[in-house]
């Protein structure tokens, strides 16, 4: 189900119209609220969020082929920065999300800059017969999947979802990343990879799942406002093919 259609947008041809039912994903995300839901409002207030957008959107120019891209999406768009930020590249997007308050203020910014996207709120992670299938030619996700469960599962909607050598960027924190959500509400039972994501380990996923040509690009270096004062950490930026 999309949950904004811009006025006067024809549908696209290969608009997908699945619906998440409730109930196909984990409990952290098949509530009514989810911590996100609650960060949504007040997400893109923080300066170093709007910075690691914009470098990251440097980088995904650098790493990934636009030329034939007619449509993309982002997994896990939060309030959709990084996809407004290569806009000019990417002539239609579907924000893509579990959280249905990320959702909303993604969509405002879908209404604002005119933009002939979609959002729809989807898990790739949950079990579901109706996942899209050659959807799209390029899926991108920031600091997502160490949020996500069950990977396999979700590089595997994923692969499906992507056209004939569609292109897969996964930007993400690298195992060792324990201080990053240090004090936030976020927690291990819930979230199994939270401390972080293994390179070798993704990348048997990641070619059990059918994506081949996978690249490791060079760590994207950040700083988070901490407590204390200002913390480092890096990125890892790795790209694969199906
Ligand atoms: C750390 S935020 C990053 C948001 C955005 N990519 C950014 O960099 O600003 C993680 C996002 O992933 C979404 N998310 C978490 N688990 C998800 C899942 N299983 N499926 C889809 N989205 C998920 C959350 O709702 C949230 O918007």
């Amino acid at each position: 189900m999309y949950l904004s259609l811009p006025p006067g947008v024809p549908q696209p041809a290969d608009r997908v119209c699945a619906v998440w039912p409730r109930g196909t994903v984990g409990a952290r995300q098949d509530g009514p609220m989810s911590i996100f839901d609650d960060m949504a409002d007040t997400w893109d207030d923080k300066p170093d969020r709007v910075e690691r957008t914009r470098t990251v959107a440097q980088r995904l120019r650098a790493a990934l082929d636009f030329t034939d891209i007619e449509s993309a999406l982002e997994y896990g768009c939060g309030t959709g920065q990084l996809s407004f930020a290569l806009a000019d590249v990417l002539p239609h997007c579907l924000l893509m999300d579990s959280s249905v308050e990320m959702l909303k203020v993604a969509e405002r910014g879908i209404a604002e800059r005119a933009l002939p996207w979609d959002t729809e709120r989807r898990s790739f992670a949950a079990h579901s017969p109706d996942h899209p299938v050659a959807i799209t030619d390029l899926i991108f996700s920031l600091q997502v999947l160490h949020h996500v469960d069950d990977l396999d599962t979700a590089f595997t909607n994923m692969a499906t979802a992507l056209r004939a050598k569609g292109q897969l960027a996964i930007i993400d924190l690298p195992v060792g990343s324990a201080g990053f959500h240090r004090g936030s509400k976020h927690n291990h039972a819930d979230n199994p990879h939270l401390d972080g994501l293994d390179p070798h380990d993704l990348e048997q996923r990641l070619a059990a799942a059918g994506f081949r040509d996978i690249t490791w690009h060079d760590d994207i270096a950040l700083v988070r406002d901490g407590d204390d004062g200002p913390v480092p950490y890096t990125l890892f930026l790795v790209t694969a093919r199906v």
